[in-house]
């Protein structure tokens, strides 16, 4: 159910964080992925996509490689000073490193660190995309003329992050949490079986504006545990490359590449070198306002439309 009266209404994730021993191998993983270095200290590696939002992927240095937390992006500091009134956050403070903006950070009902963030810099540029789309051929339009597509072999070029999802101790619980703090609303819900549900996608509320399918996924676990975070990239054709890349770094497959029956997308996931899920994706769904929540089953989560049909995370 969607909660009337939010505290507010987050725009968007804005960022995941880990802790690893070795930046370096970190960043090499990352650089593969498709990321690019945004800054980096002795302590701390900011990665960001193409998009000038800021960093979406951080890493701090520490002994235990672990999951460390999630920020999400506010219209306004008057949000951060909304969610420090409630008892889940803290202070709002201003961002360390060079971006600018503020932070209030609190923790959600099963312990993860939240962030909520506003203000931040608009980064530079990067420049014009390095593997354009290129026009496609298909029985419904031959637009492709006297042209060959050569493809560069490279990484994906991720563009931004979309989500998170999260293993989480009691899903109600949970869902009442970040429906009343963060305003989000419900895509799908994951049914049991009537009105038993397990899980949820749940999106950013913009109104009629179109965004994600779904900024968050809650699913019901035995404890409560970090389950992948995922990038956009270009087209299919740029996640086709970055896995092909990925593949022959080395680097360990996770699951994919399908097409998700919720949400659409086209997934291809990957773990970095400390355990870590990461999920590129692209064609995803949009929805807005006028589009309904709705109740699926556990079929529709583990299916795919076309792919593998399990053996990996939603
Ligand atoms: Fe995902």
């Amino acid at each position: 159910m969607t909660d009337p009266t939010p505290v507010i209404r987050v725009k968007d994730i804005a960022y995941v964080q880990f802790v690893a021993p070795d930046l370096e191998v970190m960043e090499s993983f990352l650089l593969d992925f498709g990321l690019v270095r945004h800054e980096r200290s002795e302590n701390v590696l900011s990665m960001r996509g193409l998009d000038r939002s800021g960093p979406a992927h951080i890493t701090r240095l520490g002994e235990t490689a672990c999951f460390d937390r999630v920020g999400f992006c506010a219209d306004s500091k008057a949000d951060l000073d909304a969610l420090s009134a409630t008892e889940d956050f803290a202070d709002v403070r201003p961002i360390e490193g060079s971006s600018g903006g503020y932070v209030v950070s609190g923790r959600d009902p099963n312990g993860f660190a939240i962030d909520v963030i506003a203000e931040r810099k608009p980064l530079a540029e990067i420049g014009e995309l390095a593997r354009p789309a290129p026009v496609s051929n298909s029985v419904e339009g031959r637009r492709r003329r006297g042209e060959p597509i050569r493809l560069v072999p490279s990484p994906s070029q991720v563009f931004r992050i979309g989500h998170c999802v999260l293993n989480v101790a009691d899903f109600a619980r949970s869902e009442r949490w970040y429906k009343h703090h963060l305003g989000l609303v419900t895509s799908d819900q994951i049914d049991l079986a009537p009105n038993t549900p397990v899980g949820a996608f749940l999106r950013c509320d913009r109104g009629a504006e179109f965004v994600d399918h779904h900024t968050v996924f809650l699913l019901q676990g035995e404890e409560p545990g970090f389950n992948h975070a995922a990038f956009e990239v270009v087209n299919f054709d740029d996640l086709m490359s970055g896995h092909t890349h990925l593949q022959k770094a080395g680097h360990r497959h996770q699951w994919g590449i399908g097409r998700h029956i919720l949400g659409s997308q086209i997934y291809d996931y990957w773990r970095d070198p400390y355990g870590n899920v990461l999920e590129h994706w692209t064609d995803g769904d949009l929805f807005n306002n006028e589009t309904p929540p709705a109740s699926v089953g556990l079929a529709e989560l583990i299916g795919s439309q076309w792919g593998p049909t399990s053996g990996g995370p939603a």
